[in-house]
């Protein structure tokens, strides 16, 4: 089965009252892409030196232009300055990424990561970005591939933000674009050592840097089941080397009945009760775990007009 079962009314509510905007620039020939994953970016009319660059994958059945309608990420670059991502999948059956396989789950491995990863790369080199401040959140398949992008090119990305997605490998199978049900129905379960493993083997012999995670979901989710939050708490507290049955429990946070537990300075996850698949997002809260507000406000100095157009 197909993730035509993802029926994301996501935001549908929104889709009625916006006007599409064509702010966005498509970008090809920026290197190595085997999926033909299209490219569109969005670049604020000032930047700050070293810009962070936020990749913003979009959910299944959705698009770059949606992401860019629905999210906050354009406006919130015109204010603090940063620069972001909205890739586009060319699998136009249901517009799911590519998370299964072992091309897209492996460092430099192929799949929809890789054309991600160099979108990265030539934005970082065409506005002299911040390599030290590339970010990826998403929700749903978004957050799926957030999971791939974190653990498949921990060397690429700072942070990451899943917003009801799955871990890293969890929809592995035979060829892209592959739907698990087993592991949309929360039936793929693996004990933390194993999770991890299946991370350490994406990018062998690496043994630097690890970004920073969060993970949210629902409670009630009935397309991708809440046991997805549990295992993705298995495999990033694993890989981190934190202990999964202590945390830090904080309650209502951000929101009522929105639980947030931290493991450790890197990893943290949410569980927000009576949610379905539909999780509200919280723009300041990525934005914030993301340090893209406090600290990197731009001056005025600082500010420089943007004069090499991009192509
Ligand atoms: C790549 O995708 C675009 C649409 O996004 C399409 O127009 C183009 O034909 C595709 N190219 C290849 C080689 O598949
Ligand atoms: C992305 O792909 C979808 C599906 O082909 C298309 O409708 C949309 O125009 C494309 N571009 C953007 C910016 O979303
Ligand atoms: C998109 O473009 C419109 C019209 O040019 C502009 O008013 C709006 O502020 C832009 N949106 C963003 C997020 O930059
Ligand atoms: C996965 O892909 C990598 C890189 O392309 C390759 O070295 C490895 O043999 C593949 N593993 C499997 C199980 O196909
Ligand atoms: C968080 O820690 C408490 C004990 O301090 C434990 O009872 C609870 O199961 C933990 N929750 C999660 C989701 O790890």
């Amino acid at each position: 089965m197909i993730a035509s079962s993802i029926a994301v009314s996501l935001l549908a509510a929104a889709a009625s009252a916006q006007q599409l905007s064509s702010n966005l620039t498509q970008v090809k020939d920026f290197g190595p892409n085997p999926r033909n994953v299209s490219f569109y970016i969005y670049v604020p009319k000032t930047l700050p030196p070293k810009p962070p660059i936020l990749v913003a994958p979009h959910w299944c059945h959705g698009t770059a232009q949606q992401v860019f309608d629905y999210r906050s990420w354009a406006s919130a670059g015109d204010q603090y300055g940063f620069i972001t991502i909205y890739p586009n999948t060319s699998n136009f059956a249901d517009q799911c990424w590519d998370v299964s396989s072992n091309a897209t789950l492996t460092h430099n491995g192929g799949g929809d990561s890789l054309g991600i990863v160099s979108m990265v790369k030539w934005a970082l080199k065409k506005y002299g970005g911040d390599k030290d401040r590339v970010f990826v959140t998403g929700t749903s398949s978004g957050a799926m591939m957030t999971n791939v992008l974190v653990g498949a090119y921990p060397d690429v990305f700072a942070a990451g933000s899943a917003w009801a997605g799955v871990a890293f490998g969890c929809f592995a199978g035979d060829g892209f674009d592959v739907w698990s049900d087993g592991c949309a129905t929360g039936k793929v379960i693996k004990t933390g050592a194993e999770w991890a493993e299946i991370v350490k083997k994406a990018y062998p012999g690496y043994h630097g840097f690890r970004p920073k995670l969060q993970v949210l979901h629902g409670t009630v989710d009935t397309v991708l089941y809440p046991q997805n939050l549990q295992e993705e708490i298995k495999q990033w507290t694993s890989v981190f080397g934190y202990n999964p049955t202590r945390n830090e429990t904080t309650p209502n946070t951000p929101l009522e009945g929105w639980t947030r537990y931290r493991y450790g300075p890197k990893f943290e996850a949410y569980s927000a009760a009576g949610i379905d698949h539909n999780i509200p997002n919280q723009d300041d809260l990525v934005l914030e775990y993301f340090d893209l507000v406090s600290g990197h406000v731009m001056e005025d100095q600082l500010r420089q007009s943007l004069t090499v157009p991009y192509s």
